[in-house]
């Protein structure tokens, strides 16, 4: 399965797909790293491997239109079947969800549909977890709609919120987790066990 990867940050989810793909684990190959930070360490990633690297920042774009028919021209040029969002801040156009229904996949660092939607990215996440006083928090694996955090949820995993935790420590565990399941849940993907019905994702990941 031909993937695109969206990131704008650190890429360490991005890191542990390279990882188990070239482990043999994981089934996919890596058409695209699409970046709108071309500072960012996923691009550096992205070229130890031999990935290609787009840069595309909207705001150096006219208007929203011509963004939309640059980036679907990128994925349509390197026939990219999935999109893999691995901490990507910017929203994708609603052509683009449009598009590729049920085949863009994010990670979201707690359990949706708590703790997500728009400003609940990085620490924020981990600091709001704290101050509800939630005991446990979570990683969410799941399809991409028009709407932030809102697809249908493909795997979830728990973690502790431990006495003491500051938004840094519980990061840190939950990015763990992250790294444990995103490419479980990509590779139940190309190996086509899951399907969408209405909203639930049936199928074992
Ligand atoms: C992760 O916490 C992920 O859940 C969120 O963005 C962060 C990306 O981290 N969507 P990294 O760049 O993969 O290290």
């Amino acid at each position: 399965m031909k993937c695109a990867v969206f990131a704008s940050g650190g890429g360490s989810n991005f890191q542990t797909l390279l990882d188990h793909q070239k482990a043999g684990d994981l089934h996919v190959s890596f058409a695209v790293l699409v970046t709108n930070n071309s500072s960012a360490f996923a691009c550096e990633r992205a070229r130890r491997h031999n990935v290609p690297v787009v840069h595309l920042a909207p705001s150096t774009f006219v208007d929203e239109a011509s963004y939309t028919r640059a980036l679907m021209q990128v994925l349509t040029d390197s026939g990219v079947e999935l999109i893999i969002l691995a901490g990507y801040m910017r929203k994708l156009p609603s052509a683009v969800v449009s598009a590729f229904r049920n085949r863009i996949v994010n990670i979201h660092p707690a359990l949706l549909p708590a703790f997500g939607g728009k400003g609940l990215y990085g620490e924020h996440v981990h600091q709001a977890v704290l101050d509800y006083g939630a005991k446990i928090t979570g990683v969410t694996v799941h399809f991409v709609d028009e709407e932030y955090d809102h697809g249908a949820i493909i795997r979830q995993e728990t973690v502790r919120v431990e006495d003491g935790d500051t938004a840094e420590t519980l990061a840190k565990r939950v990015l763990a987790v992250e790294h444990a399941t995103y490419w479980r849940a990509i590779e139940a993907l190309a190996q086509g066990r899951l399907r969408v019905e209405n909203r639930r994702v049936v199928g074992h990941v």
